[in-house]
């Protein structure tokens, strides 16, 4: 009884994690925070949001190298935004990721990039 609960938990849990983020790389212990961007859109009728979120930011120089990307979707219910990693990422220092939200939805989603 008590293995087929944890059992439960456990799948629960990894369905949660899989449904509310998204992660390009690995993120080590040891590594810094470097940007965190909450993005959020209200629902456009009949269209959709497509936001490019950009690290570093215009004017702004980053001098370590990017070990994972975060992206967190906040609805949970699998309507949220769908990231995608453009150009950069692990193993660069910089990064572009484009939110794309689904039909007449927002987007509450947050990024969050890690580096060493
Ligand atoms: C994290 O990365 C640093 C630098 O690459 C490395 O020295 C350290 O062993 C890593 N730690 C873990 C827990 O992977
Ligand atoms: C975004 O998600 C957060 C966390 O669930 C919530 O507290 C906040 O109210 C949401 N914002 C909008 C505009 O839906
Ligand atoms: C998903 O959650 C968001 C935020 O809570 C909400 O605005 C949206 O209507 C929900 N979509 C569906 C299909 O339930």
């Amino acid at each position: 009884m008590k293995f087929i609960f944890s059992l439960v938990l456990f799948a629960s849990i990894a369905y949660i994690s899989y449904a509310v983020s998204v992660t390009w790389g690995n993120r080590n212990s040891s590594d810094a925070l470097l940007m965190r961007e909450r993005i959020v859109r209200a629902p456009l009728k009949n269209n959709y949001w497509s936001v490019n979120v950009e690290f570093p930011k215009p004017g702004q120089s980053n001098q370590r190298t990017i070990s994972a990307v975060i992206v967190y979707d906040h609805f949970n219910n699998k309507s949220g935004a769908q990231p995608n990693l453009w150009s950069g990422g692990p193993g660069w220092r910089f990064a572009t990721i484009n939110l794309k939200s689904a039909m007449s939805s927002g987007i509450n989603s947050t990024v969050e990039i890690y580096g060493r």
